[in-house]
């Protein structure tokens, strides 16, 4: 199986990214044939500074690497790098009714707030498809938002498979949407979230990790007394990191009382800077080496461009470009 999926240069990634995502795609690349990468043409709706643009982009691609994605195993590349992508969206676009982008959330959220959108916004679902289509994936990862992303990448791969037909040209991706995981809290109790400013960034450095961790927002219960493990964000955030037996021994001092949470931050905060140690020490080393990074990034263009360039054959000769 082929899966493919693409992460926007938007900033930092947060510990809710990784447990709610990264970590996820990153382990499929164990089992099958993985594409990922770092989605710049979509940034364009939102940075809009050159300068902050290249740096976003190789923040995530090193991010990825240093969070063991392995470039020996999955294709990791930047998606400008393969411009076929954007010719391929033209052809998408012509036979994409403006109903079903119309209905789209993202478009539809910033017309009601009253902001402007830009045609890039409203056509951003057939640059999705685009990049989706481009490499014949089959699974898709992605969070419970892009639900409706998928069905209208389904949906016009469907229509021009039936336009310009019989021959099948593209293949119809499934969508892998991960539900299940757990909503990771952030300092405020309320869902780890860029638009909440309560994020723990994954590679913070260890002191503002701590200092962030000591902001975490806990009810006023003293020291011994009894506590509901399950109502806690520093022991909901706690799980993600404990080792069992640790994690039992918690959780019986939380419902004995004895535990405090002045000791709870210094553990979490604890068990957060030592639990991404290793990437954080790779990704320095890659951030050193920069003319390694554009060697992966070479490499990965290269692969992406092998595989976009048959599918882009087929739809270019399917509708008469070629
Ligand atoms: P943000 O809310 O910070 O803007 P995004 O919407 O860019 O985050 O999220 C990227 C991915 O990370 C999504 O697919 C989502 O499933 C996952 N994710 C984000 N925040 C959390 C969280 N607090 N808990 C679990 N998963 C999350
Ligand atoms: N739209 C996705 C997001 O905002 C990112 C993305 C762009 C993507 N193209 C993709 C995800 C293709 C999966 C497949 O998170």
């Amino acid at each position: 199986m082929r899966i493919l999926s693409g992460i926007q240069p938007s900033g930092a990634l947060h510990i809710g990214n990784y447990f709610g995502a990264i970590r996820q795609y990153i382990a499929l690349q164990e089992e099958h044939e993985a594409f990922y990468f770092i989605a710049n043409y979509h940034a364009l709706t939102s940075v809009r500074d050159a300068a902050t643009m290249r740096r976003n982009t190789f923040d995530a691609f090193v991010d990825l690497l240093a969070l063991g994605l392995d470039p020996a195993k999955a294709t990791l590349f930047v998606q400008s790098d393969v411009p076929e992508t954007v010719e391929l969206a033209w052809l998408l676009t012509t036979v994409t009714p403006m109903g079903w982008l119309e209905k789209c959330v993202s478009f539809k959220d910033k017309v009601q707030q009253g902001i402007p959108a830009e045609h890039g916004l409203f056509a951003y679902p057939v640059l999705m498809a685009a990049d989706i289509l481009l490499y014949d994936a089959d699974l898709v990862p992605v969070g419970q938002d892009q639900r409706q992303h998928l069905e209208i990448t389904r949906d016009v791969a469907e229509r021009f498979n039936n336009v310009y037909g019989p021959a099948e040209v593209f293949r119809l991706p499934k969508p892998y949407i991960l539900d299940n995981v757990a909503v990771v809290p952030g300092l405020d109790g309320r869902k780890m979230s860029k638009s909440y400013g309560n994020t723990i960034e994954i590679f913070d450095d260890p002191a503002v990790i701590k200092k962030k961790v000591k902001k975490i927002v806990t009810d006023s219960a003293p020291v011994e007394a009894p506590k509901d493990p399950d109502k806690c964000s520093l022991m909901a955030l706690y799980r993600l990191f404990a080792g069992a037996e640790d994690l039992d021994d918690v959780e019986r001092r939380y419902r004995e009382g004895g535990i405090g949470y002045g000791e709870m931050k210094t553990r979490l905060a604890d068990a957060i800077i030592a639990r991404f140690d290793g990437p954080r020490a790779l990704r320095a080393e890659w951030v050193a080496d920069p003319d390694r990074v554009a060697k992966v990034r070479a490499e990965g263009a290269e692969r992406a461009h092998a595989a976009a360039r048959t599918v882009l054959a087929r739809a270019r000769t399917a509708c008469g470009m070629a």
